[in-house]
């Protein structure tokens, strides 16, 4: 079991951001990654849809033999994770947005969340929120269109720029000297909103947490690869435009293979 895979979504190709910092920490496991980019972005669709989409793809990697889930995606997490987690066996390590190292980090007392509104509106979203509300000043920042950008893999064109000052100006006025990168599409645009923000502020985003969290979960259920060479790592995407090879190789700074994700997990 300690040798099988490890499977890692997102609704399109954020997650890849949360699978390079599994893959930094650990190298020698197996890894799946499921791109759903034909139904991205999840923020603009019904709970039920996100929950029967994320269903469908977990059950695509249980029928992969995988022994861990990553849900790298904030807008899952907040719509499907708590339905989720009795379905299934397996461990399912899940998002959370960076608001407690932000909290602690912050010398003015105001942070910025940039995320989807299904995130900023969902319930975990909302505890998270209320756990940090007497330590620090936390300011939402919906951001339409962003995981879009991410999708078309265009991270600094003038369109993008304009996107991510009109979202973080807004923050800046407001005092804010932290941001967290509440959604998995966000890392990829990092450089350029730390541009925008300033030297002074603080970028984060939760994917080395997670990969930290997922070394600590498969420690404890004696599920850690015990191989002594690197693991590969496999993609698949829902997008039948021909565009998910090139869009992810970009991303993932390597020429790799994409495969169609089936649309039906055979029985
Ligand atoms: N990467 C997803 C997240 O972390 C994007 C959400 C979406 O598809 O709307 O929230």
């Amino acid at each position: 079991m300690h040798t099988n895979p490890i499977g890692v979504f997102d609704s399109g190709v954020g997650g890849l951001s949360v699978l390079r910092e599994i893959r930094k920490q650990l190298p020698e496991e197996d890894l799946l990654y499921v791109a759903d980019s034909a139904h991205a972005p999840y923020g603009d669709k019904p709970k039920e849809f996100i929950l029967e989409r994320s269903t469908a793809i977990i059950d695509f990697f249980v029928h992969q033999n995988v022994k861990a889930i990553v849900v790298a995606c904030n807008t899952a997490t907040g719509a499907a994770v708590k339905e989720l987690r009795p379905k299934y066996t397996l461990p399912i390590i899940a998002m959370e947005p960076a608001v407690k190292p932000a909290s602690e980090r912050s010398q003015t007392g105001v942070i910025g969340v940039l995320a989807t509104s299904r995130t900023i509106d969902s319930n975990n979203f909302q505890i998270l929120f209320a756990r940090f509300a007497n330590q620090v000043n936390i300011l939402p920042k919906a951001c339409p269109g962003l995981v879009e950008q991410v999708e078309r893999g265009d991270l600094c064109s003038d369109k993008t720029r304009a996107l991510i000052a009109q979202y973080v100006q807004p923050l800046l006025e407001q005092n804010v000297d932290t941001i967290v990168l509440g959604c998995t599409h966000y890392p990829f645009l990092a450089p350029l909103i730390q541009e925008i923000a300033g030297s002074s502020v603080t970028v984060i985003d939760s994917g080395s947490a997670i990969a930290r969290e997922l070394k600590s979960r498969l420690g404890k259920h004696t599920l850690l690869s015990n191989r002594s060479h690197h693991g590969s790592v496999q993609f698949w995407s829902s997008d039948v435009t021909g565009t998910a090879k090139h869009i992810i190789s970009k991303l993932w700074e390597a020429e790799i293979d994409v495969i169609n994700l089936p649309e039906r997990v055979p029985a």
